[in-house]
């Protein structure tokens, strides 16, 4: 079976990740959170105080990314991606509301875009990886042979984003976990560089009233489609 890329775009929330992570742990294939390299970055401006009043130091912006590297790993316990900040795990801080809440304006500076850009392209080169994010099927893998493009209504997205926070023990409202989803999307959609768009050839997956196991029926079927050897015709 030819190893391909498979590049999974689409709003906050709507399980992105969850999905490319099975379809990974399924077919063998790497799995590239690109969000989490965004919010590793915007950690790392965080604990540097570079971010005042919604204005990001440049000074602290060149910087950090002159001096960061972002990099996963797969946990041996849980055998799941762990994020790394130079070095250091940062799962867990990199999925806090102060991160959400600053990471959509960190991802829309061009020199930002560009190295993390260059560092999704290096990781898809032997092909056999799947990649979540905003720009991965127009601006990181344009010919990928798999694009999905995914999304979900905002209120169920912003439901299942609560039941995570809930479990990790954050208190936020329903309302509240709606308006920053929905402020995401906002920025994500307008923004100069790369905004987030459905290329023209991927697929469009609305789970809002689709389960996990579903949703990796149908993507399934879609992937021995586009893995399969190419027949000469008679
Ligand atoms: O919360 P969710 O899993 O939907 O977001 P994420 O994948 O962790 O990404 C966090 C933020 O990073 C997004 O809201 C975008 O602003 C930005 N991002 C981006 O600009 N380009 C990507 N390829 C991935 C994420």
């Amino acid at each position: 079976m030819k190893k391909i890329v498979i590049a999974i775009d689409g709003h906050a929330s709507c399980g992105k990740s969850t999905f490319a992570k099975r379809i990974a742990q399924q077919m063998g294939y790497l799995y590239v959170d690109s969000g989490a390299m965004y919010r590793a970055i915007t950690l790392a401006l965080l604990r540097r105080n570079a971010i005042v009043d919604g204005q990001i130091d440049t000074n602290i912006l060149t910087q950090v990314l002159d001096n960061c590297t972002v990099s996963f790993r797969l946990n041996a316990d849980t055998h799941l991606p762990e994020t790394l900040l130079n070095g250091e795990v940062v799962e867990h801080e990199i999925r806090t509301p102060q991160v959400a809440a600053h990471v959509s304006q960190v991802a829309a500076l061009p020199e930002v875009r560009q190295l993390m850009v260059r560092q999704q392209q290096l990781l898809g080169e032997q092909k056999g990886i799947v990649m979540d994010g905003r720009d991965i099927g127009t601006a990181v893998f344009p010919n990928a042979e798999l694009k999905i493009f995914m999304t979900a209504e905002p209120r169920i997205r912003a439901q299942r984003r609560l039941l995570e926070m809930q479990a990790k023990g954050e208190t936020m409202s329903l309302e509240q976990v709606l308006a920053s989803v929905v402020e995401r999307d906002r920025i994500d959609e307008n923004r100069e560089h790369s905004p987030l768009r459905r290329a023209n050839d991927a697929v469009l997956l609305d789970n809002s009233n689709l389960t996990v196991e579903q949703q990796m029926e149908w993507v399934m079927r879609i992937i021995a489609e586009r893995t399969a050897p190419k027949h000469n015709c008679c």
